[in-house]
């Protein structure tokens, strides 16, 4: 494990504390693109698996769409179940976020494998990752067309880590573990980086 690993972390270098984001602009979670984990039950099972793919459709009832291989755990207790969680990692568990997006849910139990620490959701039956910039509940909506393994979802239930995200803004503080991600390929990640602020011009 690299120095910013879960394991260096005590209680206080992350708040958890979470509040509620409006649906409405839930969209806005989605919007820098960082890398996503989607948690996923049915009947007595349960998975996490990593997805990049994931992105806002619609602002109301607000809608996501993510790319969930129909080869994985993941999308059989998607399909099984109609709804599952879309939560975004920080850095803190880069290594998680690469091992459960390595591994399939089929041959262990990758949230005890790979020590997620989880909590219950409000509206579905998949548990939420803890150490996460903010959290979607979604259900899915059916698509007869069956096409590209698209799975589209309206969010029911939208809240953020307050350390890093309140009253509709992204504020990434100084502590490194404390910012979304960006993935590549081959365990190569981007951190989230500065945020800037630029005025719309009337004319150009
Ligand atoms: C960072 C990262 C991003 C990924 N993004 C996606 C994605 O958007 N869609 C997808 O179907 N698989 C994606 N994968 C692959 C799945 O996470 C992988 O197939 C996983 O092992 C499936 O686990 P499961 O069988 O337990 O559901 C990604 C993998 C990594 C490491």
């Amino acid at each position: 494990m690299s120095d910013l690993s879960i394991d260096n972390l005590s209680m206080d270098d992350l708040n958890k504390s979470r509040q509620p984001v409006e649906l409405s602009r839930c969209s806005q979670l989605l919007n820098h693109g960082p890398v996503t984990l989607v948690t996923s039950a049915h009947s007595g099972r349960r998975d996490v698996m990593a997805a990049s793919w994931a992105m806002a459709l619609d602002f109301d009832p607000p809608k996501v769409i993510v790319i969930m291989d129909s080869n994985t755990l993941t999308r059989e207790l998607v399909d099984a179940s109609g709804e599952f969680g879309l939560q975004l990692p920080l850095r803190a568990i880069a290594e998680q976020t690469l091992a459960v997006g390595s591994n399939s849910g089929k041959d262990l139990d990758k949230f005890a494998a790979f020590n997620l620490n989880t909590f219950p959701s409000q509206k579905i039956a998949a548990p939420m990752i803890e150490e996460c910039a903010a959290w979607l509940e979604c259900k899915v909506i059916p698509d007869a067309s069956d096409r590209y393994d698209i799975i589209i979802a309206e969010v029911i239930a939208a809240y953020s880590n307050a350390e890093v995200y309140t009253d509709n803004r992204w504020h990434f503080g100084d502590n490194p573990l404390n910012r979304t991600m960006h993935y590549v390929a081959g365990g190569q990640f981007f951190a989230t980086g500065e945020s800037f602020q630029v005025e719309a011009s009337e004319k150009i």
